[in-house]
């Protein structure tokens, strides 16, 4: 019980250290996500059906400043020009609906001015689609859902690095809190550090020294804010290796997602060892390897749809 309250408590302490409003220090990483977190509200008003002209004036003025600032102290990156987009977006909609912003206007078109030559990140603020770009009925999910095991017989031989590397990339598309993008991903092909690693895991025996990487799922505690969000991390970062499992399986790759559920001291000593960043929190390991030709796999049958389905009617 005393061991349970303790590691309560040193999670908590890891939230308040690290997650933006109650951390005493602020990194890039924590105002990137505070971009994100407001240019957010502005892409996600312009998105709806009857956005109200005007709308969300605060939060604009505070997104306004908040860049200006970011972009004197870390210059420009993907996220301020994002949400330098985004505003431009913003001011446009309101000048298509006769309000002009011309305070805004002024200070985006004076950062603007100051944006890298070579810059060419058009993105930010609405994207107009037309419902057979989105509508996917047609592939069978199902077939793909039920194709997908946990394996535990890797076939020898690498898996490119190009294929994690494109696996990551699908799974970017994870929805995730605002937006924000906190997970991280690290890849262990070494067999020394892959080694190393697997033994702070609990259920790999017998086939994780077979895998070709081990990947670990991590989510930054940073981009995290208030009480509300002191689990968002799990539910982020679940989302996001569910994708990646699934990303992984669509490239032909086999994987099994390996438990993270630690003690504090296991995640210290792991992180160490894998060089991950106390700020992060530890979501699964995953193994990734070949396929066999042919294998066995745990039939871990699924409980009815009746099961697990409430339906309220009134
Ligand atoms: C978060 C998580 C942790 C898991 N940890 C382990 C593990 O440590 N060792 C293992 O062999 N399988 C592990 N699994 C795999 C599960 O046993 C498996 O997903 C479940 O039995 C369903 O089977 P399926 O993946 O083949 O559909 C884990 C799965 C999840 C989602």
């Amino acid at each position: 019980m005393i061991n349970l309250e303790k590691n309560y408590k040193l999670d908590m302490e890891k939230f308040k250290k690290y997650s933006f409003e109650f951390g005493f220090t602020k990194e890039k990483r924590h105002h990137e996500a505070d971009l994100i977190f407001f240019y957010h509200k502005i892409e996600k008003g312009l998105s709806l059906p009857n956005p109200r002209v005007g709308f969300g004036e605060e939060n604009v003025e505070y997104l306004l400043s908040k860049l200006e600032n970011y972009v004197d102290k870390y210059h420009w990156d993907d996220t301020s020009i994002i949400t330098l987009n985004t505003l431009y977006a913003y001011y446009d909609f309101n000048k298509d609906n006769n309000l002009i912003l011309d305070d805004l206007f002024n200070r985006i078109e004076k950062l603007s001015r100051t944006l890298p030559k070579e810059n060419t990140l058009s993105t930010g603020g609405i994207i107009e689609l037309k419902k057979e770009q989105i509508d996917k009925s047609g592939i069978n999910f199902k077939d793909f859902a039920y194709s997908r095991y946990s394996i535990r017989d890797f076939a020898p031989g690498d898996v490119n690095l190009e294929l994690i590397k494109e696996s990551v990339q699908i799974a970017q598309k994870t929805p995730s809190v605002c937006n924000r993008q906190s997970s991280k991903v690290y890849v262990y092909s070494d067999e020394v550090i892959k080694k190393e690693v697997l033994k702070y895991q609990n259920g790999n025996a017998g086939f994780g020294d077979r895998a070709s990487k081990i990947l670990i799922v991590t989510c930054e505690l940073k981009d995290f804010r208030g009480v509300i969000e002191r689990n968002q991390s799990y539910i982020d970062g679940g989302m996001y290796s569910m994708s990646l499992i699934y990303a992984l399986h669509s490239l032909g790759v086999g994987t099994c997602a390996l438990n993270l559920s630690v003690t504090n001291e296991t995640e210290q000593a792991l992180k160490r060892v894998a060089r991950i960043g106390e700020s992060e929190v530890l979501l699964m390991m995953i193994a990734v390897g070949n396929l066999p030709e042919r294998l066995k796999v745990a039939a871990s049958p699924r409980r009815e749809a009746e099961e697990v389905m409430t339906v309220i009617y009134n």
